[in-house]
């Protein structure tokens, strides 16, 4: 018997329009968008009402780290929590971080984390591929997993020194052959160098509590790595994109670029765009480094609002969550030295109410700008669409059916999410998800879910149609230098300069 679906009497919303439509699915896809659809036979049906409700593609969180081996320790939520915590706040893709150390492989690393999240994912993934080192072996790896894994996307460092960093040297060559492979450089843009120091310096000044995380890892130091990656991608013409945008004035980096036609994207995540970094002034140690994350949350309070600006604008074009949590015992690692709290926080779950909340409801941007941010600019940039981020004929049935009106408060007490700790709890957020539908299957519906582990599949996404380098083409074309036509110089040609 076919698995057959119908969503009847919403409105569907894509990035680019919305329209009053049923839409009727079978074996997971998409087979037609439009008013009064009656599809024959009725009987082996399942119908969904969507009545006043918005049936939108689901969500892609364009980063997270489950199960990450890390800072001693290895994140709470697993390829099994962390799917499930995904589908509950009404995102159906995921694409996870495989990092490998200095020295190992990158094959190894994206056949590791395969091997761990395809026994337990409730929902469709890809891998980024993480270039911690460079070498031949390396190039020829990066070409393997373009050509045969499905990859398109390598992240590079600009921060953990010792650990992740790569050298300005490292970063022309890998940006370099990012773009031979038709692939995105992805950075994540810190100065590993100021940050080493800043933390020496502000251990020996016995801060050793997590505002010494926010305080050495500085605007500066964010700022300077995003101009510098933009140097860098832009001398060879690779498209470049900023993960975790968390300043301002990083984001007004990327800005500034974009005005200047290189082509760069940014990232803000749920976290940056939720609440602000003047938590890790906490008085309460756990609260304070529950927080801790690379780059940190903004002291600023008003980054969030300004980063959410740029988004509503096309400034910053998609939002992950960078999701990787660590229970208030892992955290503690680092309890007499912040330099050892484990980097990361929450947001798989919460990352489209958030946005809902903080982007729509307050008046930012409409319907199709929320759903461009938390799932078609996802598809588009790394190379997945109109299979993801869309509802149109032929597209997975990855579709959530979301009440915009609903309420519903954020809190660790409810969350589906393995860790103890929420940094929204007690944000109330307009926009619920009611049905979060997975290829075709109805996964999560009104608090109860039917999720298997490891019914999510592995996407593979192919290096860029010619057409997507079409800017980066035109780039180069107007920027191409020419020598200047003059006579040979006929002077002095001695090699050894006269002496006096
Ligand atoms: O604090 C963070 N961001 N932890 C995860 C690793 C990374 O740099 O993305
Ligand atoms: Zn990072
Ligand atoms: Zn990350
Ligand atoms: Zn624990």
């Amino acid at each position: 018997q076919k698995q057959r679906l119908l969503i009847k009497g919403g409105r569907v919303v894509n990035d680019d329009q919305s329209v009053e439509a049923d839409v009727y699915v079978e074996e997971g896809v998409v087979q037609e968008v439009g008013p009064n659809l009656n599809p024959r036979p009725p009987s082996g049906l399942t119908v969904l009402d969507a009545t006043n409700k918005l049936v939108i593609p689901g969500g892609i969180d364009t980063h997270t780290h489950l199960q990450f081996p890390f800072m001693g320790t290895t994140s709470k939520d697993d390829f099994y929590t962390g799917t499930k915590a995904a589908v509950a706040g009404g995102t159906t893709m995921i694409i996870d971080f495989a990092i490998p150390q200095k020295g190992c492989s990158l094959i190894e690393a994206f056949d590791t984390w395969k091997s761990w999240a395809d026994p337990k994912v409730c929902c469709d993934y890809a891998l980024h591929v993480a270039v911690t080192w460079w070498s031949d072996e390396v190039k020829e790896e990066m070409k393997t997993l373009v050509d045969v894994k499905g990859v398109n996307s390598f992240k590079m460092f600009m921060a953990y020194k010792d650990l992740y960093m790569l050298s300005d040297e490292e970063l022309y060559s890998a940006f370099s052959y990012c773009k031979e492979l038709g692939t995105i450089a992805q950075v994540h843009a810190e100065n590993g160098e100021l940050i080493a120091q800043n933390a020496k310096k502000l251990l020996a000044m016995g801060i050793t509590g997590p505002e010494g995380h926010a305080l050495s890892h500085s605007e500066d130091v964010e700022a300077e790595a995003t101009h510098r990656a933009i140097a860098i991608a832009n001398t060879v013409n690779c498209p470049l994109f900023v993960v975790h945008v968390m300043s301002k004035s990083s984001a007004r980096m990327i800005t500034n670029a974009r005005n200047e036609g290189k082509v760069v994207y940014g990232e803000p995540i749920a976290a940056g765009l939720g609440i602000d970094g003047t938590n890790y002034w906490n008085e309460d140690w756990a609260h304070a480094a529950a927080h801790v994350m690379s780059p940190p949350l903004s002291p600023d309070p008003s980054t969030p609002d300004f980063l959410m600006n740029l988004l509503a604008n096309d400034d910053l074009s998609v939002v992950g969550t960078d999701n990787c949590t660590f229970d208030t015992c892992q955290k503690a690692l680092g309890k007499d030295d912040f330099t050892k709290i484990p980097n990361g926080l929450n947001g798989v779950e919460d990352r489209m109410s958030v946005v809902w909340e903080k982007g729509v409801y307050s008046g930012k941007m409409d319907e199709n700008r929320f759903v461009a941010v938390t799932s078609t600019n996802a598809a588009k940039i790394f190379n997945l669409y109109p299979k993801k981020g869309r509802i149109a004929v032929g597209s997975d049935a990855d579709i959530v059916i979301w009440d915009p009106e609903a309420t519903r408060t954020i809190s660790a007490k409810t969350h589906h999410q393995a860790n103890n700790f929420n940094v929204f709890e007690g944000m109330v957020c307009h926009g619920v998800p009611v049905t979060t539908i997975s290829r075709g299957k109805v996964v999560y519906h009104d608090g109860d879910f039917n999720v298997t582990a490891g019914q999510g599949k592995y996407v593979s996404r192919p290096p860029f149609p010619p057409y997507v380098y079409e800017r980066v083409k035109q780039r180069q074309e107007v920027c191409k230098p020419v020598p200047v036509k003059r006579e040979p110089y006929a002077g002095v040609v001695s090699a050894t300069p006269e002496s006096e």
